[in-house]
Parts: C-alpha cells; sequence; structure tokens
C-alpha cells in the first residue's frame, strides 16, 4: 500500500497501479486530485465516448462565461460543449466513465496547435500552464490568432485510446485534502497501513498552482477569473514555516504507515529562492517520526523527461533534485 501526500496529478499512484499496488493519494488542488482519479479508474474507450456524447446531446449549458478572453481562447461551439461537461461533472463526477472523461478534457483544456491533428481545446496555449487573460487575449489579437472549431469527440476518442485501451485490476483512491490535517491521510479502510510513502511536496516558493491552473480550475468548479487565493497549500513565507508545515505532513504520514515503511521524497528548488533545499528537507525530517538513511542526487530538472519540467518556464539555470531515502522509527 502506497501513500503519496502531495499527489499532484498522480504520478506516484499511476506508478503504483503499474507494478500491481494499491495506493492513495492526496492533493489540495482539485485540478491535481480530478486528475490523478482519472489515473485509477477503469473505463472502456467506448464507455467513455458513450458518456461523452450522452452529455452533449442532452444537457444545454446554464451558464457560459462572457468577455473578451473567453472570445479569444475557445470557439463559441468549443466552449458550449466545454460548459455542458462542466455542469455535468458539477453535478455528478462519480462512475468510472465520468472521472477518466473529466481527466481528460482537462488534459486537453488548453494547449498548443497542432499541426495535424487537434489536440487541445483552447487557441495557441502553453500545456502545463494556463496564461493570465489579458496577456493571453494581447497575444492573440496581435498575431491575429482565432481559435478553431474543434471536433471535440474527435479529441476525446484519440485520448481515450491512447489512455484507456489497457486495463489493470488494481485501482487506488484519490482525496482533496489538507496533508497537514491528520484524518486527511488516514486510509480507506482502519485496518490498512501503509508500506511506502513516495512523495514530491512543492519546493519552498512553489506557490502558483493553483493560479497557474486557473483555467482548468474554473473547469472543476472554479470562478471564471485567475484566483490568487491559495486555499489549503504548504506556507511559504518564512523557510521555518514551511519546514513547520511539511513536519506536519510527515507526522501524519508517519500515524498511519507500518513500522519500518519507508519514504522516499523527491526534492528540489527553485532558482529565485536562496533556502538551500537540502536544509530544508532535513530541517523538516526533525522530529517528524522518519530517520533520514540516504539522500541520491536525482539530477537536474532538465535531464531526461521529468515532472519538473511542466514548472519551469525558462530552462536556464538548472535545479538539481534529490531522492531522500527516510525510514519510520
Ligand atoms: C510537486 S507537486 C506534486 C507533483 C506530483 N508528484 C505529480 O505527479 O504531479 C506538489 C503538490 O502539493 C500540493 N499541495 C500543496 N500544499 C498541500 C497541502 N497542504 N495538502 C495537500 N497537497 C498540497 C500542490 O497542490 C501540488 O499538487
Amino acid at each position: 500500500m502506497v501513500l503519496d501526500p502531495f499527489c499532484g496529478r498522480g504520478t506516484t499512484n499511476f506508478a503504483a497501479r503499474l507494478v500491481g499496488l494499491r495506493s492513495l493519494g492526496v492533493d489540495s488542488s482539485p485540478v491535481a486530485t480530478a486528475i490523478a482519479a482519472s489515473k485509477l479508474v477503469m473505463a472502456s474507450v467506448e464507455e467513455i465516448l458513450d458518456e461523452a456524447r450522452r452529455i452533449l446531446a442532452e444537457r444545454e449549458a446554464s451558464h457560459i462565461p462572457e468577455g473578451e478572453f473567453w472570445q479569444w481562447a475557445f470557439d463559441p461551439t468549443v466552449l458550449d460543449a466545454l460548459c455542458r461537461f462542466r455542469e455535468a461533472f458539477l453535478e455528478d463526477c462519480t462512475s468510472d466513465a465520468r472521472i477518466a472523461l473529466r481527466g481528460i478534457v482537462l488534459g486537453a483544456l488548453h494547449g498548443p496547435k497542432q499541426k495535424t491533428f487537434p489536440s487541445y481545446f483552447s487557441n495557441q496555449c502553453p500545456r502545463t500552464y494556463a496564461p493570465k487573460p489579458a496577456y493571453a487575449t494581447r497575444y492573440w489579437r496581435e498575431r491575429g490568432l482565432v481559435p478553431e472549431p474543434i471536433d471535440v469527440l474527435a479529441v476525446i476518442k484519440r485520448r481515450a485510446k491512447r489512455y484507456y485501451s489497457m486495463s489493470s485490476d488494481t485501482t487506488g483512491a484519490v482525496r482533496l485534502a489538507d496533508s497537514r490535517k491528520a484524518e486527511s491521510l488516514q486510509p480507506e479502510s482502519p485496518d490498512t497501513r501503509f508500506n511506502w510513502v513516495i512523495t514530491s511536496p512543492p519546493y519552498y516558493g512553489m506557490r502558483t498552482y493553483i493560479p497557474d491552473q486557473w483555467l482548468r480550475n474554473w473547469f472543476v468548479g472554479g470562478p471564471d477569473v485567475v484566483n490568487y487565493t491559495n486555499c489549503n497549500q504548504i506556507v511559504h513565507s518564512s523557510p521555518e514555516e514551511y519546514s513547520a508545515d511539511l513536519r506536519r505532513v510527515w507526522r501524519n504520514a508517519k500515524n498511519v504507515s507500518v513500522e519500518n515503511a519507508i519514504m522516499v521524497i523527491r526534492f528540489g528548488g527553485i532558482t529565485d529562492r536562496r533556502a538551500n533545499p537540502l536544509d530544508l528537507i532535513k530541517s523538516s525530517l526533525n522530529d517528524s517520526g522518519w530517520r533520514i538513511t540516504t539522500i541520491k542526487k536525482a539530477g537536474t530538472a532538465t535531464e531526461g523527461k521529468r515532472q519538473a519540467d511542466s514548472f519551469l518556464r525558462k530552462r536556464s539555470t538548472p535545479m538539481t533534485e534529490y531522492d531522500i531515502w527516510t525510514v519510520r522509527q
């Protein structure tokens, strides 16, 4: 049984599933948990497409956001379809097919225009973060980039085939919660305990997960404007408060793990902060119930293909990342 208290988009949970291990992922971002959940369900391509067709045929959108940004970001037919999906999922997103479909739409919501088949619903955009409205509208207007009428079902079909053609019996659970609270990490069944904790917390200073994902956050129920409040996110006001917040999470993880459980933390830094990442993580582990056994260099964020790529806008200064191996005391 594997726990990731900062599961983000569910890399740990998906990796656990691939090797047949059950897992629990917890994250306080609704976008992250929606994407992670879509990696753990069992749904066939046909079930996903049927659900998409049904929603588009049977629903009318009751609210469609207005204003310059929305006019430039999506063709009106595409925005209408997105609003139908959005409202359907907000009403009920409990079946595996819907969870899968929501993940697919979130992934395709914005990204670059493709030369061959369209892969994204939006006008030209970055894939990994949503541009702020004023900047994006200026960019599109200056270049005369108008949004195209994308065949929404065709995009969904291609993605469903790519992600859901293989099946696995192992599933897992994902929870939208603040891992600093003890109850957030409780396993689904009271007699289960975790053997592994595999995680990567927000690096010190990386506090823009929610505003950077404001468009996807809108899709899962957030407002149709950028939201800067850092709801239930780790505090970054000082290194001391940051370490104390992480320590809370490590202690909570200890309380739901078996004796000798292993926790591995992938950790690095972002370049605009002077705090030393290794000092920060070591201090967070003091008195946490976990003892460091090994620290391995995991290379820099520009070597190979890795998660941190998504968080780097300019590849100027590569940051070294570390894997901190600990054992439960
Ligand atoms: C480095 S990312 C994790 C990336 C992840 N491994 C993945 O596969 O995408 C850190 C995550 O911590 C989450 N987070 C920040 N504060 C949190 C808190 N108090 N409780 C739970 N999750 C939190 C953020 O929303 C973000 O998704």
